[in-house]
């Protein structure tokens, strides 16, 4: 019997969070595979904030998915059958292949196997690691002896920008949104402190946490957060600017920071900037990335969903703060 796909299509438009009636799961026959070409199995699913910025129509730095198509994600897969001279069933890819079961592609990064577990090279190993390891030492340019402050800190990327910045000197100070993900980033990736923002006054606490103010802020969150950060910052402090997760959902125009004008009176930079121009530099990162892993320096966890079924309410955990790590998810079995 045939296999069939299936895929989820963007339909609409979200506004707000995710409506059921946004994304479609619908099956499809796979198609025959022609010259050059093999059939990829989806193992993992990469799910990211941004994922709810590609299915808007903002402003953004690659084109919106078009409704109608398979939405976009980061995956890797395995080889199942090929017409391609250099893929073999059984190869590891990562690529774009989307939220689908199994695709059809020409090409793709070959991945090495039994050296890390294959999860590794979706998170520290692959975009999440080169997004903390690029915006912290090229936006963020920290100093030993210097302090560190980093939002969304029990997050995929979060989690390893301040163990980084651990083993540059600085004094590291978290942001998460429970007490118990703030015991972990400070047992477990030896953060010097971390914030419940969700239960603490974060102005206050910042001072507090942050008693030679604000040299380096690793912004994932945007909003409430960043504008506490501002108040706290030092003259000449670098602001490397990675995420707005807390305006995702919006569903308007956001207002910007409220303590703007610090950014003028401690002669802030403020510096955007997006994993995939970096990329590059790719293999500067893992080669380091690797090493720090393999000594034990860097740790990381991976939050992994299964089912395809599952895809929509698993990306709304980065939203709730439901994931501790980087967020899979496992669409069929490691070979
Ligand atoms: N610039 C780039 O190239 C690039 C690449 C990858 C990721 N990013 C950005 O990096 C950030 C983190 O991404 P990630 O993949 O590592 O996800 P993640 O941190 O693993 O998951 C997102 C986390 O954000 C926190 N969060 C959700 N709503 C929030 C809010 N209103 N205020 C504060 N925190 C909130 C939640 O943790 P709590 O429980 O702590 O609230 C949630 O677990 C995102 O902003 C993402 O867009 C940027």
């Amino acid at each position: 019997m045939a296999k069939v796909n299936r895929q989820w299509i963007l339909k609409k438009r979200p506004v707000g969070e995710i409506g059921s009636g946004d994304l479609a799961l619908v099956e499809t026959p796979i198609p025959a595979l022609g010259p050059n070409q093999f059939l990829a199995r989806t193992v993992y699913l990469s799910l990211d904030p941004t994922n709810r910025i590609w299915m808007s129509d903002m402003t953004q730095y690659m084109p919106p998915v078009e409704l109608g198509a398979v939405m976009r994600g980061g995956t890797l897969s395995v080889v199942e059958e090929s017409n391609h001279p250099d893929f073999k069933p059984g190869d590891i890819v990562s690529g774009i292949a989307g939220w689908q079961e199994y695709s059809v592609e020409n090409g793709g990064q070959k991945l090495p196997r039994g050296q890390v577990p294959l999860s590794a090279y979706m998170s520290v190993l692959g975009a999440t690691g080169a997004t903390a390891y690029f915006g912290l030492l090229d936006i963020g340019k920290p100093k030993a002896g210097e302090t560190v402050v980093v939002s969304a800190a029990a997050g995929a990327v979060g989690s390893i920008v301040g163990q980084i910045a651990k083993l540059k000197g600085c004094r590291v100070v978290g942001l998460a949104g429970s007490d118990e993900k703030c015991r972990h980033v400070v047992k477990d990736f030896g953060f010097d402190a971390c914030i419940n923002y969700k239960t603490e006054d974060v102005s206050a606490a910042l001072k507090r946490e942050c008693p030679n103010g604000i040299d380096v802020d690793f912004e994932n969150a945007g909003g409430t957060i960043l504008d506490a950060v501002l108040e706290n910052v030092n003259l000449k402090a670098r602001i490397a600017l990675c995420g707005l997760i807390s305006t995702y959902n919006a569903k308007g125009p956001v207002p910007g920071p409220y303590n703007f004008a610090n950014i003028l009176m401690k002669r802030v930079t403020v510096e955007g900037f997006i994993v995939i121009d970096f990329f590059p530099r790719f293999g500067e990162f893992q080669a380091e990335m690797a090493k720090w892993v393999a000594e034990g320096k860097v740790k990381h966890d991976v939050h992994v969903v299964k089912g395809i079924e599952n895809a929509l309410s698993a990306l709304n955990l980065l939203f709730t703060g439901g994931n501790t790590g980087k967020l899979l998810l496992q669409l069929s079995g490691e070979p």
